[in-house]
This record gives C-alpha cells, structure tokens and sequence, in this order.
C-alpha cells in the first residue's frame, strides 16, 4: 500500500488549479442512462471514484470513453444490457446507489446492490426507496440487494424525513423520465446538485428550484444528448485553502468561485485569512497563525461535514480552543485518533470535539481511515515539525486528483512511497 512521506513544517504559495468536482461528476455519469443518445462530459477528475463508476457502467452495457489527457469522456447508454450493480462494485463506493434511479426510469427495472455502511457511518438510503415507491415502483429489499420494479414512474409529491445528497438526485433522475409532476421537499441545496439540475436541463428535462429545498420536475417521455462541463471541486478547494490556514502562505487557486465555497470562505475569514477574489479565481493569504474556529456540519448552506477534519487540522495549530460538531454522520472522527499521535490536543464526546491549538506538531506515523480524514492528516503533517508518514493514502486518491503533486507544486515536501 502507497504511504505519503511528510516533510514539515510547510510554508505554501504559488497557484494550483482546482478539478472537476468528484461529487457532481458521479451522478451526472449515472444520468447519463436517462437518454440513448451520447453525451460529452468535459472537467472530468482523475480519480479513483470515477474509474470505480466508469467500471459500473461499462458493466452494464454502457459505452465510456476516457479521453484523460484532455479530462473529457463521452457516454452512450443504447445498448444497456444488465440492470445489476453488484456488490463486489457497490460495495467499494456507496455512489454506485446513484444507478438506481435512472436504471428504473429508463427500463423499468434495478436491482442494486444495498451499499452497507462505511468508516464514518451506517449511510442507509431509505430516504432514495421511500421516494422511488412514491412513485410507483414495487420495492424489495433482499439478500443484500434493492430490486425494483415499475412499468412506468409517476410523479409525485415526496418531502425527505432527512436532508439527502445521492437521495436527491436519484430522486430527481427518476422524476425527469416519470409521468406528471414531481415536487422534492425537503431536498438538498448542494452545487452539485445544481450542476447535476443543470446537466439534466441540457438533456431536455424540465426542472425548477434546484438548490432550494423545494425541487419541482416535470417528467418527459425521453431526453436526449447533451454536453456539459463539471463544476470544480468546492471541497478540494476548500482543502488546500485550509492547508495555507495551517501552514502559512499564499496561494490562488483557479476555475473557483466564491458562491460554491459556502460557509467555508466565512470561517477561513474568521481564522484570520485574507481573502481576495478575482475572475481568474481565488487566492487566500495567512501570515500569522490562524485562530481557532468552532462550528457544526450540517447541509449546505451551512458547513460542510466534508470541510470538518480539514478544519480540525487547522484548529489543532491555531490560537485558543475551538468546538467542532459533527450533525450529519454518526463516526466522523476518525482522524482524531490520528491527529493526537501528532501531539495535538482534542477531546471528543459524542459527536462533539474540543481542540485546544498546541505550538508546535510533531511528525509521527499517522493512518488514514476515510476520504476527508486522509486530507486533514495531510495538513496537519504538514504543519508538524518533522517527517511523518500517512499510511493507506488510496483513501485519498479517491477524492483527490494528484493531492501531492499540486501541494508540492505550492512549496511543500509530500513524496508517495510504495508500502
Ligand atoms: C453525499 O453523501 C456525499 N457523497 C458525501 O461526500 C457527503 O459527505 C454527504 O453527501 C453529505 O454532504 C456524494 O455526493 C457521492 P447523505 P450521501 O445522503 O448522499 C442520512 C465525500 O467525502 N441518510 O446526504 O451518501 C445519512 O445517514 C463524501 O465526498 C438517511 O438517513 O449523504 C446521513 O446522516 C462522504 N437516509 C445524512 O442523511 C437516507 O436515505 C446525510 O447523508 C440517506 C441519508
């Protein structure tokens, strides 16, 4: 297994330039399904994730092809021939759930695999078969699969009990090929859910109040092909303006814009960063140690849950103690564990963690547990004074496109070592 080897402290500047958002490109390639026709997806990140969905599709007969040099695929799904996502693939990314949805659309059928839990929670998706039934499909759960069925969707009125990502959006994949009206209560607000509305409007689909919590669809008979390029990554972004909190510096980083960011610019602000946005992007200065920020996840517009570690990293070097509550998932915490042995000082009970900022982090052997932990973990050695090594950094590489070449390319010491 790759480890990462960090050399601190880091002091960071330069310019870097953000990817394609991992989290709108997932459900943008599953509506890809909706129509027969091809679409052409540009802004299209290098990562492990995206390869794992290109795997799901081409296993069910859809046509994916990978232009990587110049970031750009195109997808035809006019020869669909299983309506299966299995386990073995589900099982490795719980965004495989995102299928689900245009599968029945499309062909009135699914069966896909229960996703399970992973590290930071039991991740249920009742919320995805509570709408899909409002709508008409006969739904059963079985020997670890959902199956589906139904000749034909309708639209229907369906308020979420809980605020749902992937629950959104396959939602609103299935409402784009029902019969009627559909109107989500309740949905999430997220960019990508808006870049994924807007991507669906470039089919042909009908669609009002994205990024709102009231999203209104009309279904049609059929969509058609479309080409689109992906948002940047707001929580890519959001991790290496925390990096330059922790470490110090000044970078710009470009293809970002400031509505996307949410709280995360409002906070970087309270740590002490100077923030200036221009059309080519945004560029964050930190000269001084940061201040400690406190705060709770919850959907966005508020603070994104995968923003937490990357804060708490910051808050673990920063000036006074800071408290960090964790809303929407039930083990997000992983990382603490990680971040003590690098003589940071943090409590936590329940879902809440008290960080008191320390002088100095040492470099120790640190392990990463789950995506945004690995990128906390990377910030935080960053800072420390000393080598440390980060081990299972293919969390990371699901998430982010080449973390250690564009952090070495704005000053730090981050070499990937074969385990
Ligand atoms: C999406 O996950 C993101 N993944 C996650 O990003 C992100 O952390 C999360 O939204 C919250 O913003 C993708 O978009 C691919 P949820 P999702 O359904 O949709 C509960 C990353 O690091 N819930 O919004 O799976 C659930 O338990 C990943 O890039 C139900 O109870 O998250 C959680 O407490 C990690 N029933 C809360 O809602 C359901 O049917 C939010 O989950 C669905 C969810």
């Amino acid at each position: 297994m790759e480890k990462f080897r960090v050399s601190g402290p880091t002091k960071l500047a330069g310019e870097v330039s953000i990817s394609g958002a991992k989290n709108a490109a997932l459900p943008i390639f599953c509506a890809s399904i909706l129509t027969s026709e091809t679409v052409e997806i540009s802004n299209v990140p290098d990562l492990k994730d995206v390869s794992t969905m290109f795997s799901l599709l081409r296993k069910l007969g859809v046509k994916v092809e990978l232009d990587k040099k110049n970031k750009q695929c195109e997808i035809r799904a006019n020869s669909v021939h299983s309506i299966e996502a299995p386990y073995e693939l589900v099982k490795t990314m719980r965004a495989s759930i995102l299928v689900l949805g245009p599968l029945l659309a499309k062909y009135g059928e699914a069966k896909v695999s229960l996703p399970g839990g992973c590290a930071i929670g039991q991740r249920p998706v009742d919320q995805h078969i509570k709408g899909l039934r409002l709508m008409g499909a006969k739904i059963k759960l079985e020997n670890g699969y959902i199956t589906a069925k139904a000749k034909k969707l309708f639209g229907a009125k369906i308020t979420s009990d809980v605020i749902s990502v992937t629950g959104t959006e396959n939602l609103m994949m299935a409402a784009c090929l029902a019969e009627g009206k559909t109107v989500l209560e309740n949905s999430a607000e997220e960019p990508e859910i808006v870049d994924l509305a807007n991507f669906l409007r470039s089919m042909g689909a009908e669609i009002s109040g994205d990024g709102s919590n009231k999203i209104e669809i009309f279904g049609k008979k059929k969509l058609n092909g479309a080409c689109h390029t992906i948002i940047f990554d707001r929580i890519e972004a959001g991790t290496f303006f925390c990096a330059v909190a922790a470490c110090g510096g000044d970078i710009l980083l470009s293809g970002v814009n400031k509505e996307a960011m949410g709280m995360t610019l409002e906070k970087l602000r309270e740590c002490g960063g100077k923030i200036i946005h221009d059309q080519s992007g945004i560029r964050i200065k930190f000269f001084k140690r940061p201040n400690s920020v406190s705060f709770q996840t919850s959907s966005f517009p508020g603070f994104a849950t995968d923003m937490q570690a990357q804060f708490m990293a910051v808050n673990a070097v920063a000036k006074g103690t800071s408290i960090i509550k964790e809303s929407i998932f039930e083990n997000r915490f992983m990382h603490v564990q990680e971040m003590l042995r690098l003589g940071a000082k943090i409590s936590v009970r329940g879902n809440t963690a008290v960080v008191t900022g320390v002088d100095v982090l040492k470099g120790a052997g640190v392990m990463a547990t789950d995506l945004r932990a690995s990128a906390g973990l990377v910030i935080a050695a960053m800072a420390a004074h000393g080598q440390s090594m980060i081990d299972r950094i293919y969390h990371l590489d699901r998430g982010y496109e080449g973390m250690d070449k564009k952090l070495n390319l704005l000053g730090a010491s981050v070499d990937r070592v074969k385990g």
